[in-house]
């Protein structure tokens, strides 16, 4: 499948976001193995450490809508490089997703592509067993 609908989906999401702090506005989507596309922003808080990035909102929404098993991430900003998901977020992610394509854009259109397991490799290698 093409990315278009996906990254047409974050370039959507990012104009929700909700940051006065950093300025910094992120829209995500994410697509379930059932094709369905859930969105995120990211949502800042006063108390910094609160802050979700746009992309726990979406895969976090996407769960609570009863999916479990994810296909693409696409990640959108107005940054000179494209964004990959930060350390918390790929924690996040790879709970539910053991092989995730992900692409990253921006406005200029510049994309770069990836997979969780380039991002996060061993990320449950000896935990719990
Ligand atoms: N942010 C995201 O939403 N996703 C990323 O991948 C990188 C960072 C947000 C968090 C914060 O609101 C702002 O961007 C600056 O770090």
């Amino acid at each position: 499948m093409k990315y278009d609908t996906l990254i047409a989906a974050a370039k959507a999401a990012r104009l929700q976001a909700y940051a006065p702090y950093s300025k910094f506005q992120v829209g995500a989507a994410i697509e379930a193995d059932d094709g369905m596309i859930f969105t995120g922003c990211n949502v800042e808080n006063l108390s910094f450490g609160l802050t979700v990035c746009a992309e726990r909102v979406a895969i976090n929404t996407a769960v609570a809508a009863g999916k479990r098993a994810f296909r693409k991430l696409v990640v959108f900003a107005d940054s000179s490089e494209p964004v990959t998901p930060c350390g918390a977020c790929r924690q996040v992610l790879v709970e539910f997703c053991d092989e995730l394509e992900v692409c990253s854009i921006n406005l200029a259109g510049n994309e770069h592509h990836t997979t969780l397991s380039v991002l996060l490799p061993r990320a449950k290698a000896g935990i719990l067993g």
